[in-house]
């Protein structure tokens, strides 16, 4: 067994978890963060996105252990419940850039860690960037478009802050 001590969405979270248990199901099965799903398990799909350190990773990818000491943000950080919006997750609300919803919170994460990362980024390196995040549903033209809006909104509030 490990004891894993790691600072999620702001808030030192600890747990005594199995050696082979992976990030996502650390997150999900000990800290309640249900909101990352687990689409395939195998890195593929996307839907289990989180931020380590800052850089957006496929949480089914890695062990908590390799996460151990670190910090993590989920879905759940961008907006509470009575909290407006995250201007990402208003994008993707605007763009109707979601269906069931079960590829969202990993595509936003995605979303948020690229255009944070590089400003201004064209639609074309959006397209190719998100190929990690699988999306059964909605057509990725809306998505497409929900991203570039979200990063105008953010560098909106950059400026403006
Ligand atoms: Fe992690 Fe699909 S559940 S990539
Ligand atoms: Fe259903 Fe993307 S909205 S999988």
């Amino acid at each position: 067994m490990l004891k894993l001590s790691i600072n999620v969405n702001g808030v030192r979270r600890e747990a005594e978890v199995e050696d082979r248990t992976l990030l996502v199901t650390a997150l999900r099965n000990h800290f309640g963060l249900t909101g990352t799903h687990i689409g395939c398990d195998t890195a593929q799909c996307g839907a289990c996105t989180v931020r380590l350190n800052g850089h957006a990773i496929k949480s089914c990818s890695i062990l908590a252990a390799q996460a151990n000491g670190g910090e993590i943000q989920t879905i759940e950080s961008l907006a509470s419940e009575n909290e407006p919006l995250h201007p990402m997750q208003q994008a993707f609300n605007e763009c109707f850039a979601l269906q069931c919803g079960y590829c969202t919170p990993g595509m936003i994460m995605t979303a948020v860690d690229l255009v944070e990362e590089r400003p201004g980024i064209s639609r074309k390196e959006i397209a190719a960037s998100i190929g990690g995040n699988l999306c059964r549903c909605t057509g990725y033209d809306s998505i497409l478009d929900a991203i570039e809006l979200g990063g105008k909104y953010l560098q909106q509030q950059r400026e403006e802050s």
